[in-house]
């Protein structure tokens, strides 16, 4: 059986570790990861569906991938996650070197398809079902970082915003029980982990109704009891389920970070309904409000899409308007991209491509001016940062504040993991610069 492998991962954080689940259930069969996919004998694509782009980015993939192929006869080559969920067998049309496709939720299986295919030569299906889920509980995971973590807390997702395939790749609202997610946030406690990142589709719709009822909120409120847990994190929050109790939680648990990635969609009341994400503008105005009007200061970052079916100029202005309305920290935006068995499909009013790439560069250089002076206000400033990695330029390093800043900044390498002062001298649009003062063991 091939030992090797080396998975690639696509698309949002829950896909991220859903590759750690994956790892983890193939080095517990004994086998070992590799960094590189010239040396592996598996090759696995863990993908995204959100839009067509996605999808494409992986057939091309594919593609480059088939060379290793021509000089590795064993190699094993398989597509998981929601892309192999959406597509199905045309994956192995079109790219017959493919002989492993699961859904996501299908971590655990991994290495008895990869056996079977193996053994038979032929190409192993495993596709996810609401009829028969996969566990949510506690799974070997080999995790990519010693101090931060991703864990789920809820899978799947039961709104219908009608241009998202995820409630079709995902399925379902699956909650895990909170004494599980308790159990292994104070296991990783136990091992160092310092940053948790709570996940689910829409995360604060959380509600564990077997034990106690347990509400997002106050499962944030346990796990900032836990020793050595120093900052929580969740994504992605749906607007309709902000309540004052996460608020409460999120102004007087100094361990749940000041940041919230709250995704708007649209700042047109008109579009909004279109896209049935049942809030209007000025309901979403409403929370911003109460979380700008709160006592610690809290940032806001989102997702928009531009060239909804039916978005005219006065709706795509009205998302202008909102940008300044309630100044993001950050914001991901993307064109509409029609999605397979969608409900936007029927929708009249489809923008043209030129339209849609126009809107989408006028919106990023309008968010790119608010970042720069939301960003401008932190020079001079000292803040604390947990220390990521090597910065991509490879001479300075790289960490988050909590609010979710990204800070730059040189020192040496045996900071990465440790929370250190920085003084910010420079900013950007999208980072901030600064110099290393302490590290918080000195302080
Ligand atoms: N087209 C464009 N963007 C989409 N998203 C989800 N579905 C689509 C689509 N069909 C975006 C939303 C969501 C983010 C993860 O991806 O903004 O919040």
């Amino acid at each position: 059986m091939a030992k090797k492998f080396f998975i690639e991962t696509f698309g949002c954080q829950m896909n991220v570790l859903d590759s750690e689940k994956i790892a983890g259930n193939l080095c517990c069969k004994g086998m070992e990861a590799v960094e590189s996919p010239s040396e592996a004998d598996v090759i696995l694509l863990n993908t995204c569906s959100v839009r067509d782009k996605a999808v494409q980015k992986v057939y091309a993939r594919l593609g480059e991938i088939k060379q290793y192929k021509n000089v590795r006869k064993n190699l094993v080559i398989g597509v998981v996650g929601c892309m192999a969920q959406l597509e199905g067998e045309k994956i192995l049309k079109r790219a017959p070197h493919v002989s492993i496709l699961a859904g996501p939720q299908k971590s655990h299986v991994i290495h008895s398809l990869l056996e079977k295919s193996v053994l038979s030569g032929t190409p192993k299906i495993d596709m996810r079902s609401d009829d028969n889920p996969s566990p949510l509980e506690i799974v070997p995971i080999r995790r990519g970082n010693r101090r931060r973590a991703g864990v789920t807390i809820s899978e799947g997702c039961n709104r219908r915003c009608t241009y998202c395939v995820v409630p079709e790749t995902r399925g379902k609202e699956r909650i895990r029980s909170s004494s599980n997610i308790l159990m292994e946030i104070e296991n990783l406690a136990a091992e160092g982990y310092v940053e948790i990142m709570l996940l689910g589709q829409t995360v604060n719709s959380y509600m564990d109704l077997k034990e106690e009822n347990v509400s997002f909120a106050a499962l944030l409120r346990r796990i900032a009891q836990i020793k050595g847990i120093e900052r929580i994190r969740f994504a992605s929050p749906y607007p309709s389920d902000f309540t004052d109790e996460l608020l409460e939680v999120m102004v007087s648990c100094t361990q749940v970070c000041n940041h919230i990635h709250l995704p708007v969609q649209s700042g047109s009341t008109k579009i909004l309904r279109a896209m049935r994400r049942g809030y209007t503008r000025e309901e979403y105005l409403e929370i911003v409000r109460k979380i700008k009007d709160s006592e610690r200061p809290i940032s806001i970052s989102t997702d928009i899409i531009v060239g909804f079916p039916g978005e005219e100029e006065r709706d795509f202005e009205d998302t202008l308007t909102l940008l300044d309305l309630v100044q993001y920290d950050g914001a991901f935006s993307f064109k509409y991209s029609p999605r397979p068995n969608t409900e936007a499909l029927n929708l009249d009013g489809e923008v043209p491509e030129e339209e849609k790439s126009r809107r989408l560069a006028v919106l990023q250089q309008h968010q790119r001016e608010i970042q720069y002076r939301i960003n401008e206000a932190y020079a001079g400033r000292i803040v604390e940062v947990l220390v990521d990695a090597r910065a991509r330029s490879r001479v300075s390093l790289t960490g988050r504040t909590s609010n979710n800043k990204i800070v730059n900044f040189d020192g040496p390498e045996t900071l990465i993991g440790q929370f250190v002062t920085v003084k910010i001298t420079d900013f950007s649009p999208n980072s901030l610069k600064g110099a290393w003062i302490q590290s918080k063991a000195l302080e």
